[in-house]
Formats: structure tokens, C-alpha cells, sequence
């Protein structure tokens, strides 16, 4: 069952979205991770690097079972399950991505090893202490964090950890940047966005140590540019696809958060106390 309010929001986004976002993003939804500005990064070997900097921070191995809460079309679980040997469950919110990472995984070989079924973050039908290991790339900036990073404490068991990629807040707030952050939140039904230090506090309410937070903002910002470049290329497919005034909006964002910038980016790791540790 799908609860109310930022999850459904979050669920009619990503329906209507769908192919817009796999003609930006390919199999990896999320950023790209440059390890320097101007270093040579293709777009899609950094959408690959910022996967990379998730799974090695995991550490899983053949033994483990990992939960990947808001998975998209598969590409970071699928790469998770091929790269380290364990087994791992995908969840979103919405179906066709549940169907679409469900055949790529068919088609490595890995249905055995990576499953994926339609769930709501919020209220995940697993028992408590069932996973080894959690990841979140991008799915939490749909969500309210309390009830979410309670949720994933849940099924974690003890000893297991949680590494995310969020939105956070840890440059000064002008109002234009505000008027940026207001259109963003609206227009890719976000969330709230929090100050970086707000994380810690955070995640101990829901039962998580926090281990590391990382400010990756200066290696995933070049992203926006190249989504622009990719949305300009494909205009006259996606403009057949959404209408010019849907697309007139997601490139006015792009401008916007080139010129004024947007939320900075935040890796994540957090512990669930008590069991072996992993790390
Ligand atoms: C930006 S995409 C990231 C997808 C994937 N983690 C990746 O990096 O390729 C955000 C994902 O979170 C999922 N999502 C958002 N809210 C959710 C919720 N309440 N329950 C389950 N999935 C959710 C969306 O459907 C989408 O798959």
C-alpha cells in the first residue's frame, strides 16, 4: 500500500516522468560523481562513479543481503549484485521501474541474486532486522527523512548500515537561492531540504550512529550542465513527449541552478548499533 502525501506525489513524478529520465540518466537515476571538475569524466562513466561511491562504502559481500530503497530501473542494484556476490532487493514505488529493473536483471543473469518488487519506503513489507546492508541514492529526497530513516533502521540488522546519496543544506540560503530550492522542490516533487548538520540528530532519532557525511557537491555539480545538453538534444522528442511547457520548466530549473545553484549533495553512511560491525 502506498501512503498519502510526498510518496504519492513522488509515485505520479516518477510515472509521468519515466522516459524523460531514462533518456537522461540511462540506468543510473541519480548524478554523476566527477573526482575532479575537469578531469575528462564522460556523463556516463560519472553516473557510474557516483554507483562506485555507494557500493564501496557498502562493502557487501557474497554473504549479505542488501535492501536498495527507492531503486529505479535496477542499474545501481544490478551492478551491487554482479560487483560483490550479494543478493539484493530492490524497492520503488513505481511499477514500470519495478517491471523494467526486473528484465535487466534477466538479462545478466541475475534474477537469482537481484530481485525487485513495488513498495513504499515509508511502509516496507519486510521484517524487522532482515538486511545486512541499505542503499538510498536519491530516493530519500522524496521522502519525509524521520519516517523514512526509522523505516530502513527497522529492517537493518544490527551492525548493518545505510549509505545514502541526499540533498542537503550547507552553503548561505539568499533568497534567489531560496526561489531556486522552492521551484525545485516543486517541480521533482521533493521533499524538505535540511542543513547538513541537521543529518547527525537525524539520524539517531531514527536509531542510526552516523559514521561519515560527505559534502560531494563540487564533484556531482556538473551534472546540471549536462543534463541541459542532453535535454537540448533530445528537445524534439521529449517536447512530442510532455508538452514545450513541461520542458520550458525543467530547463528554466537547469538555468536556475546553474546560475544560482541549487541543494548541495550529501554521501552518507550510518550504523544501526549492537551486531558485528561491517565496516
Ligand atoms: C532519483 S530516483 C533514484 C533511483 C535509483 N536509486 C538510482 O540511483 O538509479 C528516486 C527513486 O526513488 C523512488 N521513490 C521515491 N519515493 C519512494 C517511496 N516512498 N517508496 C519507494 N520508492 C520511492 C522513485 O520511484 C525512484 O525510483
Amino acid at each position: 500500500m502506498i501512503t498519502e502525501t510526498t510518496s504519492q506525489k513522488a509515485q505520479a513524478y516518477y510515472e509521468q516522468a519515466e522516459a524523460m529520465y531514462v533518456s537522461l540518466y540511462g540506468p543510473n537515476f541519480h548524478h554523476g560523481y566527477w573526482p575532479r571538475p575537469d578531469d575528462g569524466t564522460t556523463y556516463e562513466q560519472a553516473l557510474e562513479n557516483l554507483t562506485g561511491q555507494i557500493i564501496d562504502r557498502v562493502g557487501a559481500g557474497p554473504r549479505d543481503r542488501v535492501l536498495d530503497v527507492g531503486c529505479g530501473i535496477g542499474g545501481p542494484a544490478i551492478r551491487l549484485a554482479r560487483t560483490t556476490g550479494a543478493h539484493v532487493v530492490g524497492i520503488s514505488n513505481v511499477a514500470t521501474q519495478v517491471e523494467q529493473a526486473t528484465a535487466r536483471a534477466g538479462a545478466e543473469n541475475l534474477a537469482g541474486q537481484a530481485r525487485f518488487e513495488q513498495a513504499d519506503a515509508l511502509e516496507m513489507p519486510f521484517p524487522d532486522d532482515s538486511f545486512d546492508a541499505a542503499i538510498a541514492i536519491e530516493s530519500l529526497i522524496h521522502m519525509d527523512r524521520d519516517p523514512a530513516l526509522r523505516e530502513i533502521a527497522r529492517v537493518l540488522r544490527p551492525g548493518g548500515v545505510l549509505v545514502a546519496a541526499d540533498f542537503c543544506l550547507n552553503a548561505v540560503v539568499t533568497p534567489e537561492r531560496q526561489r531556486v530550492l522552492d521551484r525545485y522542490r516543486d517541480l521533482d516533487s521533493l521533499s524538505s531540504f535540511h542543513r547538513l548538520d541537521e543529518f547527525p540528530p537525524m539520524l539517531r532519532r531514527a536509531g542510526l550512529e552516523p559514521v561519515e557525511l560527505l559534502d560531494a557537491s563540487s564533484h556531482v555539480e556538473k551534472s546540471v550542465k549536462m543534463w541541459w545538453e542532453r535535454t537540448e538534444a533530445d528537445l524534439e522528442n521529449l517536447t512530442d513527449q510532455y508538452g514545450k511547457q513541461e520542458l520550458d520548466d525543467f530547463i528554466g530549473l537547469f538555468d536556475d541552478v546553474i546560475n544560482h545553484g541549487g541543494p548541495e549533495y550529501l554521501i552518507f553512511t550510518a550504523r544501526k548499533p549492537g551486531g558485528p560491525s561491517r565496516n
